[in-house]
């Protein structure tokens, strides 16, 4: 299976991607989280890498960030909600939050005017964002106007060559030059808020869609490769390894580490101490001699919404997803006319019971309008038995669905007004 992160496929079968990719089942480590939102509880995020680190900062009270980004290139729908509403969570956990508006992407691969990217990003994606109770402080910016992410782009491109980039994301001898620096610009979305003048190094968390996984991955590795020194066990102690570093700055760093220890030219064997306690010297030290001393970024991962009518969701298609700005009564329509897991004829549902594993109606509760997860069960459980009638469904899905985006879009007014309060880097009303 290849994730292409700008021509989203559909996923079959998302338990491939534990084993192909090493994304870790969301459901092992759901039960240490206290309030688990609702895509948690609901499997709807399915996956992650490292989450661990984002638990224990959480449980510890330790600095942490959130970061997530969004393409400002058509309408923000019910799938960016999901990205929206995990940034939001964490913040209220405690995180630090960032947002970036990826208009340098949106320029390079969709070929959007840089005016269109900020109309779009406004309007669309920061005006919801504030609605669903993104707090101001938080960093919302375009990508084109952060100094720090593209300084961190260019310098993250010193470790990356034109053959893993291709090997990555399939690029060829057609994509240009821009297109690959947007991939470096994400990476350094995702890395900027360890850098010093955000607070220094931190986990940042990242909620993205399967597709974006591609992303992690390189940044993941960019973030071992831009730091000085590697650590890792080895059996019995712990070696600390420098990389283009002097003898003279590893004796520097072994004079801090208080345990019993072997010093080499490039590096160091620790044989006590404890993992944690040697990572925090090492990486005081990584900082004090200019280096960025990253940890690694760990990620969630979201089911994709199906497509109103079956199929793919596509930003190309309206008929195919419910915008958070659609007229209430287009809303009500297409949610009057979305495939249900129904027998066809009423006869046949009592018979036989429908399927809500295949009803979009259903998925439409299960993710976004029903926050009752007994409510959620008893819908399942009268639809399977055949109690329910697809009718009843499509009505209270739409009766939902109408004044959830109602309120909403008051909010989204509201939103304007409020938009001064915060940092929007970039923007300029
Ligand atoms: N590439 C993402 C998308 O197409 C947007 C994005 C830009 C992003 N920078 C990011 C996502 C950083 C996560 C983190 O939707
Ligand atoms: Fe979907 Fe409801 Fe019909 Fe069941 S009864 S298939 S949940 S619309």
């Amino acid at each position: 299976m290849k994730l292409n992160p700008w021509e989203v496929t559909e996923i079959e079968d998302y338990s491939k991607l534990f084993e192909e990719f090493g994304i870790e089942p969301f459901s092992e480590i759901l039960e240490r989280i206290p309030e688990p939102h609702r895509l948690m509880r609901r499997g709807v995020i399915f996956g992650h890498r490292d989450y661990e680190r984002i638990l224990e900062a959480m449980e510890r009270k330790m600095p942490f960030a959130v970061m997530s980004g969004f393409m400002p290139s058509g309408k923000i729908h019910l799938g960016g909600k999901m990205v929206m509403e995990e940034i939001i969570w964490h913040q209220k956990m405690g995180a630090d939050a960032y947002v970036a508006i990826a208009d340098m992407e949106a320029h390079s691969v969709r070929g959007l005017s840089w005016e269109k990217c900020k109309e779009i990003g406004i309007e669309e994606y920061v005006l919801s964002l504030i609605a669903l109770g993104f707090e101001p402080r938080g960093r919302i910016y375009f990508q084109s106007a952060s100094l720090e992410v593209k300084d961190l782009a260019f310098e993250l491109g010193t470790e990356v060559t034109l053959s893993e980039m291709i090997a990555i994301y399939g690029f060829s001898g057609e994509t240009h030059a821009s297109h690959m620096f947007s991939v470096l610009v994400q990476a350094a979305d995702i890395l900027h808020p360890e850098l010093e003048e955000f607070g220094g190094p931190k986990p940042v968390i990242v909620p993205v869609g399967a597709d974006q996984d591609p992303h992690l991955r390189l940044t993941r590795d960019l973030a071992d490769r831009m730091n000085k020194f590697l650590i890792e066990r080895r059996g019995d102690y712990i070696s600390v390894r420098g990389k283009g570093v002097s003898p003279e700055e590893i004796e520097g760093l072994a004079r801090l580490i208080p345990f019993e220890k072997k010093v080499y030219e490039g590096h160091v064997d620790v044989f006590q101490g404890e993992m944690e306690e040697i990572k925090k010297i090492v990486q005081d030290f990584e900082l004090s001699s200019g280096g960025y001393a990253f940890i690694p970024p760990s990620s969630t991962y979201h089911r994709f919404m199906t497509g109103l009518l079956g199929g793919k969701m596509s930003s190309s298609k309206p008929e195919s997803y419910i915008a958070l700005t659609d007229p209430l009564e287009e809303a009500k329509r297409k949610v009057m006319r979305a495939k249900t897991g129904g027998q066809g004829t009423v006869e046949k549902q009592r018979e036989l019971g429908g399927k809500p594993e295949e009803c979009v109606v259903f998925e439409l509760f299960r993710y976004h309008l029903i926050e009752d997860d007994d409510e959620l069960l008893r819908i399942y459980e009268e639809c399977i038995s055949g109690e329910r009638l697809c009718g009843d469904c499509k009505k209270l899905a739409g009766e939902l669905l109408v004044s959830w985006l109602k309120d909403h879009q008051e909010k989204r007014e509201q939103a304007r007004d409020l938009l001064r309060e915060y940092e929007v880097v970039g923007w300029k009303s």
